[in-house]
């Protein structure tokens, strides 16, 4: 019978060196998307796809990510007295959303380095892992579905998505072949950031993982490899070049709404596309970045 994911790893331990300095004391996964951190959405998604428990990878700037996700004393006393229920509701959700664990990873030596701090906390089940840079806008249930393969294939399941050629050399890119299912493929290898013109296909990995326990074992002999980082990709190149060690990698491929928050450019546009949909501030904005668009040149 297939176990049911309960547990799922954030890893937020990255320098966050192209958001400098605004990294420079916090991580780059408290960045606010429209009023929320990145990483509150990640956690909102896996909550919605039933996780229960939360384990985030912490770096050099743990605080802010502890405070964020903790109780805040004084916040919710002065709210309280102003009578001012619905900030108050905002303060305490975030706090109550999941058991939320921390883990230092020390050195930031690579994802898949991340990723082998969980293994005590993880155990010997299969788990999710979601990067708190990419946000899965939340009428798509990319997570559930990665969860329903992983629990049918018994095996590692990851999560794709169609790329330009131009954007290839930025992600892992996968090889595949169909299966009996439209939006699955069976993942024959991968390739960390390839050299541009040498990607092996357009369907570029994103940040959404199902792993089996297994992982832990490959990435404990896993040598540094792109960047000189223990990358996660080389892992799962491993793991899907054999089937026998748990069940060989499938990838689901996506082709929702994902916003990208870890490059400058893209992270502003995931703002503007995500406010422009909001009850409370879309009808004020549209108007005005009508305007604003027409006077660009
Ligand atoms: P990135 O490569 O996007 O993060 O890692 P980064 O290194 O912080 O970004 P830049 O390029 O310097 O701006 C993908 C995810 O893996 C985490 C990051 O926090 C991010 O969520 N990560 C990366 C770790 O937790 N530890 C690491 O050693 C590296």
């Amino acid at each position: 019978m297939a176990i049911r994911v309960t547990k799922a790893v954030i890893p937020a331990a990255g320098l966050g060196t192209r958001f400098l300095p605004a990294t420079k004391a916090m991580p780059k996964e408290m960045l606010p998307v429209v009023d929320k951190p990145a990483i509150q959405y990640v956690v909102e998604e896996a909550v919605a796809a039933g996780i229960v428990d939360v384990l985030m990878i912490t770096g050099r700037n743990k605080a802010t990510l502890e405070n964020h996700f903790d109780r805040v004393g004084e916040l919710e006393a002065a709210l309280e007295r102003k009578g001012d229920i619905d900030r108050l509701k905002k303060v305490t959700y975030s706090s109550d959303l999941a058991e939320v664990h921390y883990l230092r990873q020390g050195d930031p030596l690579g994802l898949g380095h991340a990723v082998l701090q969980a293994k005590m906390h993880v155990g010997v089940q299969p788990f999710a892992v979601l990067l708190g840079d990419d946000i899965i806008d939340e009428r798509d249930h990319l997570l559930q579905r990665m969860l329903n393969v992983q629990a049918e294939r018994n095996a590692t399941v990851i999560a794709l998505q169609e790329v330009d050629s131009s954007h290839a050399h930025l992600y892992g890119i996968a090889t595949v072949s169909p299966t009996n299912e439209s939006d699955v493929v069976r993942v024959n290898g991968l390739v960390e950031k390839p050299e541009p013109g040498t990607e092996p296909s357009n369907l570029a990995v994103i940040g959404r993982y199902v792993l089996q326990p297994q992982v832990f074992e490959v990435l404990a002999s896993t040598k540094p490899g792109q960047g000189g980082e223990i990358q996660l990709t080389d892992a799962l190149q491993v793991l899907s070049a054999d089937e026998t060690i748990a069940g060989g990698v499938y990838g689901v491929v996506f082709k929702g709404r994902r916003y990208d928050t870890g490059d400058r450019v893209d992270y502003i546009k995931a703002i503007v596309e995500l406010a422009v949909e909001r009850e409370d501030i879309g009808p004020e904005l549209r108007p005005w970045l009508k305007r604003f668009a027409e006077g660009l040149d």
